[in-house]
């Protein structure tokens, strides 16, 4: 199986975007969260959330079949493919069925607004709470290309509270705070 050094390198190639390469960053921190929560393997489900928008700079018309047909040539476990073509489900017609299907389709949306949230907190992520991210999340004029409708989706995918389901993607992104520029310290001047 390919490497996490072998998936970065890809991103690198592909995504020039810094705002795509860190949501695909912070989709894969909260995935591998998960993964650690459910006592799955951190490696394998991190592929998903690292790679799951791979192509969409570059083919945003297919996303994300042609990632998928290229990182097939070089390995990557069926179950990430899988969970990366489920995540666009309206588009492939795979619905999620894996709990890394479901794990990546919650975390992708709301991993966007969490990020949002964290921007606009002079203590970012440092004492970010649920209650906090429910409420932009109401407020449909913030962050308004997080579509609510597929982060209410993704709650039900994942099948816990919402608030506890916000917890965990919290929980995940913060162990990447520092290369994502959101603790305080980032935020504050
Ligand atoms: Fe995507
Ligand atoms: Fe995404």
């Amino acid at each position: 199986m390919p490497d996490r050094a072998h998936a970065v390198a890809l991103l690198e190639e592909w995504v020039k975007n810094e705002g795509l390469q860190n949501h695909m960053y912070a989709v894969e921190a909260a995935v591998r969260h998960y993964a650690r929560l459910r006592g799955e393997d951190e490696d394998v489900w991190g592929l998903a959330g690292l790679l799951h928008d791979l192509d969409w700079e570059k083919f945003p018309d297919n996303h994300p079949v042609p990632a998928v047909n290229h990182l097939r040539k070089f390995g990557y476990p069926e179950i990430v493919l899988q969970a990366i073509l489920a995540h666009r489900s309206d588009f492939t017609g795979v619905e999620p069925q894996s709990e890394l299907d479901k794990v990546l389709v919650a975390c992708d949306e709301l991993s966007g607004i969490v990020f949002a949230c964290c921007l606009v907190r002079p203590n970012g992520i440092d004492d970010l709470k649920p209650k906090s991210v429910v409420k932009k999340l109401k407020d449909r004029t913030f962050a308004a290309g997080v579509s609510r409708e597929e982060v209410a989706h993704g709650v039900e995918l994942v099948g816990l509270e919402r608030s506890e389901h916000i917890q965990n993607v919290i929980d995940g992104l913060r162990g990447i705070a520092e290369q994502l520029g959101i603790r305080a310290q980032d935020r504050a001047g």
